[in-house]
């Protein structure tokens, strides 16, 4: 069954009915069935709208705009008035997937008032349709607030990048007696409402326990195969990230050497006055 397909529940959108974007319920009842799905990264409307048209589900402005967009070297600079616009971009650019945008470092942790102000501000200035924040117990009365709000909360666990000082840098979470704490902490996120869990950087035992044990999807990224969707920031996954990649990125193409190649061919083209030839002249 192709991803839209599985997400529309047996119907194409595009073929059978009027384009709606995907809600929590598709992934709930994906998970129901037993279905898994992808979910990736997006900071702009032309990729939102490649991306959504492959049928894509769930598009995540994800703070890692930090660093592929914004080029900080890590994603604690980046700010609420750095990622609406991009998520803005990302809602116009698409037209099925569901848009969920990531809360930055310091814009939820300090009260639940500090949450719900942000994310009012992600759906209301930007169209987000939900909202992800990181952390387990620390975050559950931000959790409940939101949701019942009516804000969905994807929630994410594991590395959680905004916390890499106190984790002493990006390694694997949840070896040992940690993964007990993690399994807690799913089991209570889901409990205060959130409607589906980013498991990332954890052994794959754990993470394909914590699917087994909630009734919400999972969502893997370096977490093994069996957590319910996957997700990957899209320029790693598409090879136009530079240097080697971690362990768990799959590089699908090598876009850093067909664009390098693509803007070389031009720019000598330039130089040589051999573009624009007649072809790419108006008379
Ligand atoms: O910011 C992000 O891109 C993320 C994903 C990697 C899960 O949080």
């Amino acid at each position: 069954m192709s991803v839209e397909r599985a997400l529309y529940g047996g119907q194409s959108a595009s073929s059978d009915g009027p384009v709606r974007r995907v809600t929590v319920n598709d992934l709930a009842a994906a998970k129901e069935r037993g279905e898994r799905w992808p979910m990736i990264t997006c900071y702009d409307a032309l990729t939102a709208g490649l991306f959504d048209e492959s049928g894509i589900p769930v598009l995540l402005v994800g703070d890692s705009a930090a660093n592929v967009v914004y080029g900080y070297d890590s994603t604690l600079p980046v700010t609420v008035d750095e990622l609406i616009p991009l998520a803005r971009a990302v809602v116009r650019g698409s037209s099925r997937a569901m848009v969920v945008a990531d809360l930055p470092f310091g814009s939820y942790q300090a009260s639940t008032a500090q949450a719900l102000e942000t994310s009012a501000r992600f759906m209301k200035e930007a169209g987000a349709h939900a909202v992800k924040l990181e952390g387990g117990a620390r975050v559950l009365p931000q959790v409940e607030a939101l949701t019942a709000a009516g804000i969905p909360v994807m929630a994410h666990l594991g590395l959680t990048p905004q916390s890499v000082h106190t984790m002493g840098g990006y390694r694997v979470q949840g070896r040992g007696e940690a993964g007990q704490v993690l399994l807690q902490d799913a089991k209570a996120l889901q409990a205060a409402g959130a409607f589906a869990v980013v498991l990332e950087l954890v052994p794959a035992d754990l993470a394909d326990m914590v699917t087994r044990s909630l009734a919400i999807p999972t969502v893997g990224i370096g977490a093994g195969a069996t957590t319910d969707g996957q997700v990957l920031v899209w320029q790693d996954m598409a090879g136009l990230t530079p240097g080697k990649p971690p362990k768990f990125v799959k590089q699908y193409a090598n876009l850093r050497s067909v664009l390098g190649d693509a803007v070389s061919t031009w720019a000598s083209e330039v130089v040589a006055g051999t573009y624009p030839d007649a072809e790419h002249e108006y008379h």
